[in-house]
This record gives C-alpha cells, sequence and structure tokens, in this order.
C-alpha cells in the first residue's frame, strides 16, 4: 500500500540532497503531475525554486491565468513566458505525429534552458511519471518529458533533470497532491497532455485550428464535467467533409469526440455517454463553431487505440 506521507518526507530529503545550494526551474503546466511536482520542490527547498509556465499558444481556454493564479496563491515565484510565436513557427509544414511530438520537446527544453540560462539555474523539475517512462521505453510514444530515459543528455540544453513523481502512478500522484494539501482542483484535475492541444490538431497545428479546437474542448468539458470520467476531450481532423450550413452546401471541419474511463491511462474504456449528452456535444459544436459541420464520438477501447488520438 502507497504510504503518500512517507514519499513526501523521504522526497523532501532527497530533492535537498540533489539539489544543495543551487537553484531550481520548475515547467509546471498546470495539471496534477508538474503542479504536485513544484510544490514538493517548493517545500523542499522554498525560494531557490522558480516556478514557470510556459504559454506555447496550445493550452485551454483560460488555461495561462488558472495556472499563474494557482502558483501565486501558493506563494511560489512564478515566471510567465509568453512562447507563442516560437512554437507555431516549430508546428510549421510537421504533419507527423511524432515529428510533431519532438518538434514540441525541443522547443520546450530550448525554451526552458533559455531561463535556466537567465535564472542561472542548475535544474528542471518536471512532472515525469512512471506511466509516460514506460510508454515511451516500450516505443508506444515518446512522451514529450522523458529524456534522459531514452538517452537524451539534458545538458545539451544546459541543465539537470530533477524528476520526483517518475516512480509513481497517476492515483498514488493524486494521493501525494492530497498529502501536500493541494485543492481538489488541482488533485483530481482531468490529465492533459505536454503537447496539449497540439495532439488534438490532426496534420498542422495552426493558431486557426488551434482555436477550433479550443473552442469544442470547452464544449465539451462544460458537458461532461459530471461524467466523472478520466478524459473528456475534442479532437480536429486534418480532413473535411459536407454539411449544410445556411441552407448551402459547405465543406467544413470534423470534430471526433472522445470520453474514456481509466486510472492510470495505460487502459482506457470509452464510455457509454447518454445519447442525450452526446446530442447536445454535437448540437452545440456544429452551432457555435461554424466552420465545423460534422460531430463523431469515438467508441474505441485502449487498447487498440491509445487515449489521444496522436
Ligand atoms: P495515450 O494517448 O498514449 O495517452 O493513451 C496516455 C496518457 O498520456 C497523455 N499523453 C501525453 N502526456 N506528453 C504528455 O505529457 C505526451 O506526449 C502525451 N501523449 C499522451 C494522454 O493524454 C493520456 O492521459
Amino acid at each position: 500500500m502507497f504510504d503518500a506521507k512517507k514519499f513526501v518526507e523521504e522526497s523532501l530529503t532527497e530533492i535537498r540532497r540533489i539539489v544543495g545550494d543551487n537553484k531550481v526551474i520548475s515547467a509546471c503546466s498546470g495539471g496534477v503531475d508538474s503542479t504536485t511536482t513544484t510544490v514538493l520542490v517548493h517545500k523542499a527547498i522554498g525560494d531557490k525554486l522558480l516556478a514557470v509556465f510556459i504559454d506555447d499558444g496550445l493550452r485551454r481556454e483560460g488555461e495561462p491565468e488558472f495556472v499563474v493564479r494557482t502558483l501565486k496563491n501558493l506563494n511560489i515565484r512564478t515566471n510567465y513566458v509568453d512562447a507563442k510565436a516560437g512554437f507555431f513557427n516549430v508546428f510549421k509544414g510537421k504533419t507527423d505525429a511524432e515529428e510533431k511530438r519532438k518538434a514540441f520537446r525541443d522547443k520546450f527544453y530550448k525554451t526552458l534552458g533559455e531561463v535556466a540560462k537567465e535564472e542561472q539555474i542548475e535544474f528542471i523539475a518536471q512532472g515525469t511519471i512512471k506511466a509516460d517512462v514506460i510508454e515511451t521505453v516500450q516505443g508506444i510514444k515518446s512522451q514529450h518529458n522523458v529524456l534522459e530515459q531514452i538517452g537524451i543528455d539534458p545538458k545539451i540544453y544546459g541543465y539537470k533533470i530533477l524528476e520526483p513523481l517518475r516512480d509513481l502512478f497517476k492515483p498514488d500522484v493524486r494521493k501525494v497532491a492530497r498529502e501536500l494539501g493541494l485543492a481538489e482542483e488541482i488533485s483530481e484535475r482531468m490529465p492533459f497532455p505536454g503537447p496539449a492541444l497540439s495532439l488534438r490538431v490532426l496534420g498542422e497545428v495552426t493558431p486557426e485550428k488551434v482555436a477550433i479546437v479550443r473552442k469544442a474542448t470547452e464544449i465539451v468539458e462544460e458537458e461532461t464535467n459530471k461524467l466523472g470520467t478520466f478524459q473528456n476531450f475534442a479532437v480536429l481532423h486534418n480532413d473535411k467533409a459536407t454539411g449544410i450550413k445556411n441552407g448551402k452546401r459547405v465543406y467544413g471541419h470534423i470534430i471526433t469526440v472522445r470520453i474514456v474511463d481509466s486510472t492510470d491511462a495505460v487502459t482506457a474504456k470509452a464510455r457509454q455517454v447518454p445519447y442525450e449528452v452526446l446530442t447536445k456535444i454535437s448540437e452545440r459544436i456544429t452551432k457555435e463553431i461554424p466552420s465545423v459541420v460534422r460531430c463523431l464520438y469515438d467508441i474505441t477501447d485502449k487498447p487498440p487505440s491509445t487515449i489521444e488520438f496522436e
């Protein structure tokens, strides 16, 4: 049985031992893994930690403001880094899922490297958990935050990596978050991938396509937040379909809605969501996002699918 209290105590000692007198940056996206890491490291070394929220332009509606506010309310020194233009730049012309993920990873670590250099920082703390490492090492997909485990030396970006949660699965991370006194909004937060909406825009990622999937995501979350499912989201397809808007034929976007139950993201089941909920989502998405003409529901489990489309 996992003992969160003991884990926290041992982690604090270990973090202090590794870090010594050095300073640390924590890359915090606001998810349960990275926020728990940030709070744990802050508890260990106080103001020697600087939390960094990188705004890559791929976050959900209102998320950048939420994350910065949450960290500041926890009295953690926090920097907001506006890197939106740079991220969209690296996605130009890229359509393959793994190529996109690698482009995201490289830009992400380079951006952190710039902050680390400015602040003369030795370590980057990040919320890598066991499932990220397993899936990457097994070749299912290269999670953006796995470096050393696949032979990438983080020194090329100019720092060392600190991953206090790397041996835990999600349910135990949530226990640690509760043990640290984090609000339910964080400890029970729905998982959201590091490369964010870039994985949910199939094909090339552009600001226009991200805006569409962001709005669809907001609608799906609003209509399903009482279901208690593991992950609920929208995906924008790369191809188009015929539809009718204002009595005329149009060739428009396709959105797929995915709602799954899981405990650790290693396997997942598509939820049998009440049909009325799906109808409401479809009506709202096609009405509130004029360029979308078709809305689909994904009924595939993991395996054989993965949770994300990319
Ligand atoms: P899949 O799609 O592999 O996802 O079934 C398993 C869990 O991981 C999330 N995910 C990612 N998280 N970087 C992340 O930090 C990634 O590149 C990435 N890809 C998938 C996904 O949302 C799910 O919770």
